[in-house]
């Protein structure tokens, strides 16, 4: 007999959920009875059937398992590759690991967003290609489609760029960064509880071409989209340590290497300097040859403007290109680097700040990160809600629902902490789509969790404050439940968690 198991999908009310304990959720899964089975750990490639159908959607596939074999229907390469992903969490071993089962299903899926995606900030800490390797081999199995690499920081700057050698020798050296995330006994011996600085500097730590294409490259085998971001003209101050002539004012300079605690630095890029501009192009011409991204990320968030205002070369660019607030120096910049990046065949993206005003190229798409455009008041959204009303394409990504690195809200959590408090079960009701019109919703590419790193150190760390949440992310930007019950996803996370645990990827308890 049929067992519909997730018809609630299209069915809008929450119905059995059987025990294939599918995570992100399928469009649609039906049990069909039986299982296929076989000797072995794995399902030999003789049994499984590939074939193409350009009428499924992109990334979308249909799975059939009978007792004979396995069916894989897909439009595109990535499609047959998520039927895999979604083969592999049917698949059963049995104790003696000498047979391997799988029940029959007929699934047919595809992705609500076309943007599902992870940031990852390397510029507070370090994490080297080990931890990104494993980072993308479970962002692929939970159908992640965007590594958005967070590369360049005030505390940090991650790449070799040639003819820049003082950026790989000073500004991806920190002075001194907060002692290590985690107070758990066996990752160090003293407590870890503070978020007292640690005396010894850190780095220099960066990436070479040769690591920079190598993930690229095991990214792409995953159908993982890397977009580089290269954060421009604030969070500059590891730049201005490399050079400090970029500074409006360069005195203000003092230690010629990255910046020392977090926040917001009044020292950004001096946008009168012709230099800078320069200095810009020759790294964004660096970055487009690593990086065969389409979009390329510029940063453009929290950028004070106290230096622009009494800088004699900010005021010159100001005066002759006919800006009257300090403000719109930040916008000249950004459709600057956006009609070079464009002339490269590159879109660019930017934080929601690059938005401001609408006259930035309609082809940058903006991510929404503040919950407004005055950010603590008012309703989620907004900011991402009105960039769309504008026609910008939008990754929304509120840090109240998706920066994965504020606390989790566990009885027991040995990390320190960043801003604010995000449970499990917040994260789950995050909706992309919320607060947009009709009209406006087209322009929502998707969405992302953010992984800011100041409180993290190493692999361990951030896969504890990634998982179980990236679990809610995955579902909502693939499945986007419409009504969702948390319970339910609940037992699913727990048999994941437990899938993660066996795999060496460390995750926090569910609670
Ligand atoms: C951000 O959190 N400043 C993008
Ligand atoms: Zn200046």
């Amino acid at each position: 007999m049929k067992n519909i198991l997730f018809a609630f999908l299209a069915a809008g009310a929450a119905t059995a959920f059987g025990t294939l304990n599918l995570l992100p959720l399928p469009q649609s899964a039906e049990e069909t009875g039986g299982t296929w089975t076989s000797s072995g750990t794995t399902i030999p490639e003789a049994a499984i059937r590939e074939t193409r159908d350009a009428a499924i959607p992109a990334e979308g596939y249909r799975l059939t398992v009978t007792s004979d074999g396995v069916s894989i229907v897909a439009a595109d390469d990535a499609g047959a590759f998520y039927a895999r992903k979604t083969l592999d969490q049917l698949l059963q071993i049995d104790a003696k690991g000498n047979k391997v089962s799988v029940p029959c299903v007929k699934i047919t899926d595809q992705p609500a967003y076309r943007w599902r995606g992870v940031l990852l900030d390397e510029g507070r800490h370090f994490f080297g290609k080990e931890t990104v390797r494993r980072l993308l081999d479970r962002m692929a199995d939970y159908k992640f489609n965007v590594f958005h690499w967070h590369l360049t920081e005030d505390q940090g700057w991650r790449l070799d760029v040639p003819g820049l050698p003082e950026l790989a020798k000073r500004a991806s050296l920190r002075p001194r960064s907060p002692a290590l995330g985690s107070t758990l006994k066996k990752v160090a011996p003293h407590d870890y509880r503070s978020s007292a600085h640690n005396t010894m500097p850190y780095g220099p730590f960066f990436y070479t071409a040769a690591d920079l294409k190598e993930i690229v490259a095991y990214a792409a085998e995953r159908h993982i989209q890397v977009v580089p971001e290269i954060e421009l003209p604030g969070h500059s101050r590891a730049v201005l340590g490399a050079y400090p002539n970029l500074c409006c004012f360069p005195e203000q300079i003092t230690s010629r290497m990255a910046g020392d605690d977090w926040g917001i630095f009044k020292e950004v890029l001096c946008v009168g300097n012709d230099d800078t501009i320069k200095f810009l192009e020759q790294v964004l011409d660096y970055v487009c040859e690593i990086f065969p991204s389409p979009v390329i990320h510029i940063g453009g968030d929290e950028c004070p403007r106290v230096n622009w205002e009494k800088c004699p070369k900010c005021q010159a660019r100001m005066k002759a290109e006919g800006l009257t607030k300090p403000g719109e120096l930040q916008t000249w910049l950004t459709r600057h680097v956006a009609d070079y990046l464009a002339k490269k065949g590159r879109r660019i993206m930017g934080w929601d700040e690059i938005l401001a005003g609408g006259v930035v190229p309609k082809t940058a798409i903006g991510q929404s990160w503040r919950i407004n455009a005055k950010e603590g008041a008012g309703t989620d959204h907004v900011s991402g809600a009105s960039g769309a009303e504008n026609g910008y394409d939008i990754v929304m990504s509120p840090h109240t629902l998706t920066y994965y690195s504020y606390l989790q809200g566990l009885a027991e959590d040995p990390f320190v902490r960043t801003g604010g408090s995000l449970p499990l079960k917040k994260a789950y009701t995050f909706d992309p789509a919320a607060g947009f019109s009709d009209a406006a919703r087209k322009h929502i590419l998707g969405g992302q969790c953010c992984m800011w790193s100041e409180y993290l150190w190493n692999d361990y760390d951030l896969a504890w404050r990634m998982w179980p949440r990236a679990f809610a992310m995955a579902e909502i930007l693939w499945s986007a439940p419409k009504n969702r019950d948390f319970t339910e996803f609940s037992s699913r996370a727990a048999v994941h968690r437990k899938r993660l645990i066996k795999l060496g990827c460390n995750c926090a308890p569910l609670e």
